[in-house]
């Protein structure tokens, strides 16, 4: 990795800033001092600055509890995204494993770790979802049967995989999801003459949401929780 780059990746400083500390301080590698931005950093090399090592951190693994009325995108033009309620160093290379609606709220996870996200979007991986549903008509019986036969949602051939509809009460209930469509809960009440009014996500895989975490707060995953996926 380029000098310039490994400076401001470590210290979450711009390019142009790391370029200037270059012109400026005294930055050694491996003890020797260096002033070109060009210069390639070897692997494990030891890069001190002001008397300060400088070390690449490994991937990041957010938990976050997504609050309402933002977007998960990297950058919106009409609405907040997820990520202005992040402050980490490297938050230009995080995405979102999924994505969650806008009036959505509950458990995102956040990552930089592609191939981390991957084994949990990837459609062959089924990975659980359990979201808790608030709906505006009485929910039945029959619809329990209708979750678990598979639904015919609109615009779609292939009808949904089995799930699991776990009535709480008359107007709210849990739902196990094994697929990720574009607002797929939704369809899934809309074809059974349903609304939801409100949808929050409990779960993903066996990792729940940290209750500990109010709206817009996030944490770092533990080495146990990376280890799930
Ligand atoms: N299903 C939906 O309809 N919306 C979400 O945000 C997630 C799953």
């Amino acid at each position: 990795m380029r000098l310039d780059r490994f400076i401001a990746e470590t210290t979450g400083m711009s390019r142009k800033e790391a370029t200037k500390v270059l012109q400026r301080d005294t930055v050694t590698v491996d003890g020797i001092a260096q002033k070109k931005t060009s210069f390639q950093v070897p692997e494990g090399a030891h890069v001190i600055w002001n008397d300060m090592q400088l070390e690449l951190a490994g991937p990041t693994y957010l938990m976050m509890h997504k609050p309402l009325d933002c977007v998960c995108a990297n950058h919106d033009s009409r609405h907040r995204t997820v990520f202005t309620y992040i402050d980490v160093p490297n938050i230009k290379a995080l995405h979102t494993v999924g994505r969650l609606d806008l009036d959505t709220t509950g458990l995102l996870l956040i990552t930089d770790d592609g191939q981390w996200s991957h084994r949990i979007t990837s459609p062959k991986q089924q990975c659980l979802k359990i979201y808790h549903a608030w709906v505006s008509e009485p929910l039945t019986e029959e619809n329990i049967s209708a979750f678990a036969a598979g639904l015919e949602l609109t615009g779609e051939d292939k009808p949904t995989a089995p799930a699991l509809l776990e009535i709480l009460n008359e107007r709210e209930a849990l739902v196990h999801v094994h697929e990720g469509r574009y607002h797929q809960v939704r369809r899934m009440f809309a074809a059974i003459g349903n609304n939801v009014e409100k949808l929050h996500r409990e779960q993903v895989g066996s990792l729940r949401l940290d209750a500990d975490l109010a709206p817009g707060e996030c944490r770092v995953l533990t080495a146990e929780e990376i280890a799930l996926f």
